[in-house]
């Protein structure tokens, strides 16, 4: 759909802004709003690109619901091939919200079609993610209060705007890349939460508060398939051994492409994929996360983090707040201290909450205010075969290609956008290889399919790592590691002949 005007000044508006931040947080000042006068024709061009040869697809656009790729899944009636052929090659991956420039630096960008009377809310909640907070008193009081217990000082350390944080470090040391969760299975299968740990480690502290631990990783390499199993291994306990029976959570950071998009996919939508009995017969069930929702005190649809554990982003925000920076908020209000961690409850406090209503609000709102990076078109004919590919041996069965978000997200403007995540935003089986803790009512190897959107800006890093817990070293890894559920879907990429693999894969790196 064409981009209005307003969203190309905001475009520009939003290059020059970004010529002009920096990582230094400055917050409680106003944004610095830039003079657009001066912007080129070159500028604005750049943006026409977006927008060409969409015109006529705007009334099928908005007619169709749900859209799949040019290549449609064998099983769909003629009259749905049809139109599928007829969907214009390549739609831009975030619809309005995608953005066509500056790729260097990917993620964290605001989507062009973000409203410019919602510019400074986005700003000011970009200047807290990007802040070093500190230990209370500190002497900036709107962001003090870190710790004592933490994993990292800000919320881009772990989602840096170039990609990747570091993950597995030489010599056997794990990055801020991933952090760890912890669960304790008891004899009867059951999960419980570790009573000294609690359900994440953190591994930073305070002078005069012992850190709770670090983890080390090993690798071991299985001769017969070449994949590297990781081996993560609790140190340095500080509050003595973790009960028997404990088991760790890698969780890598993932990139934040796009969420305010996949907070505005319809709930009807997510749960009219699921097929818990596998009715249709194609080996794939997937079923939405219903999980405690903290704010309205009900069971609602999880659709954030590797088991969809959270359900609003503002409530992922809130979590990341204590749980990884020791923070305080009106949506989690007590302080991440275990009862035996006496120092920590002790520690002087940043304020109650430590975060504000309304700097937990324009954090969330800049989680919402993320555009996707435009697809990259490299050699149209090899990536149209690697997309016939994906589809045939069964990616898209999890890996949903395209959705339509709804009509009732209270930001207007990522309603009605034909988007391309690659993701059901499910829970699928993966098999007992990829298991470890149950998080909720997903279980030790039940997992939400990721999105794909923008994979390429990891993959392109020296040190990319991939899955949950990072243990794959290419994208080929992960794949070979998909089972359970994808057992099928996998099995018939490892029969793909050799040039076909890379086909589908460099597929992945165009979208
Ligand atoms: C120590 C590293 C770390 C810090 C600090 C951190 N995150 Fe995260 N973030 C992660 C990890 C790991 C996940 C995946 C969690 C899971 O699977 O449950 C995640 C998940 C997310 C997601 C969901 C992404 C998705 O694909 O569903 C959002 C949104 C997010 N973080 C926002 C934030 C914000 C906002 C902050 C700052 C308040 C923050 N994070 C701080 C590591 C971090
Ligand atoms: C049954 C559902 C399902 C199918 C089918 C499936 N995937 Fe996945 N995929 C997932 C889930 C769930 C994960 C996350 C697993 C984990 O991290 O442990 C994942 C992870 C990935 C990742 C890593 C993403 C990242 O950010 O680290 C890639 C790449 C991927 N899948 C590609 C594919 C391809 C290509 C196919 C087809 C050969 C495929 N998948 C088939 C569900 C599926």
């Amino acid at each position: 759909m064409p981009i209005n005007n307003s969203s190309k000044w905001l475009s520009i508006l939003w290059i020059l802004l970004c010529l002009a931040c920096n990582d230094e947080a400055s917050p409680g000042q106003d944004a610095d709003i830039i003079d657009v006068a001066d912007a080129s024709h070159e500028d604005i061009s750049e943006y026409d690109l977006v927008s060409s040869d969409m015109s006529d697809m705007d009334t099928f656009l908005a007619d169709a619901d749900v859209l799949v790729d040019m290549f449609p899944p064998e099983d769909m009636d003629m009259e749905q091939d049809l139109s599928e052929m007829m969907l214009p090659e390549l739609t831009p991956p975030g619809g309005e919200a995608t953005i066509s420039h500056d790729p260097a630096t990917p993620f964290l960008q605001f989507a062009p079609n973000l409203p410019l009377s919602e510019l400074r809310r986005a700003s000011l909640g970009r200047e807290l993610f990007v802040a070093d907070w500190t230990a209370a008193p500190g002497n900036r009081e709107l962001l003090d209060g870190l710790g004592p217990l933490f994993v990292a000082q800000s919320c881009l350390s772990c989602h840096p705007s170039s990609g990747q944080a570091p993950t597995l470090t030489a010599g056997g040391g794990v990055g801020v890349g991933i952090l760890f969760r912890l669960g304790v299975k008891d004899s009867g299968d059951t999960w419980s939460t570790e009573p000294t740990y609690g359900a994440q480690l953190q591994n930073l502290s305070f002078a005069g508060v012992p850190s709770e631990g670090v983890v080390r990783w090993s690798a071991s390499e299985d001769s017969d398939s070449g994949l590297q199993h990781i081996d993560f291994k609790l140190e340095n306990v500080s509050y003595g051994e973790p009960l028997e029976g404990t088991v760790l959570g890698p969780r890598r950071s993932p990139s934040l492409v796009g969420m305010g998009l996949l907070d505005a996919i319809d709930e009807d939508t997510i749960r009219a994929w699921e097929d818990p009995e596998d009715l249709d017969g194609d080996g794939i069930s997937g079923r939405a996360h219903q999980v405690w929702d903290v704010e309205s005190q009900s069971m609602k649809l999880g659709r954030f983090g590797w088991k969809a554990i959270h359900t609003t982003l503002k409530q992922q925000t809130a979590g990341a707040l204590s749980e990884d920076m020791g923070l305080t908020s009106p949506v989690f209000p007590e302080p991440n201290c275990r009862a035996s961690q006496t120092a920590c409850l002790d520690a002087p406090s940043g304020g109650s909450p430590e975060v504000s209503h309304d700097s937990l609000e324009s954090m969330s709102y800049f989680l919402l205010a993320l555009g996707v990076p435009d697809r990259e078109v490299f050699d149209e004919e090899r990536l149209n075969g690697g997309r016939a590919l994906f589809h045939q041996v069964g990616c898209a069965g999890c890996h949903r290609p395209s959705v339509t978000t709804g009509s009732e997200h209270t930001q207007a403007w990522l309603n009605h956008q034909t988007i391309w995540p690659y993701t059901d935003l499910l829970l699928h089986d993966m098999g007992e290889n990829l298991a470890d803790i149950q998080e909720g009512d997903a279980g030790p190897s039940e997992w939400r399919t990721p999105p794909l959107w923008s994979l390429r800006f990891i993959a392109s890093q020296p040190d990319a790592r991939f899955l949950h817990d990072g243990r794959a070293r290419t994208v080929n890894e992960a794949i070979l590691w998909h089972g359970g559920e994808a057992s099928e879907a996998q099995q018939g990429y490892r029969e793909l002949s050799e040039d076909e693999r890379a086909q589908l894969i460099d597929f992945l790196m165009s979208i």
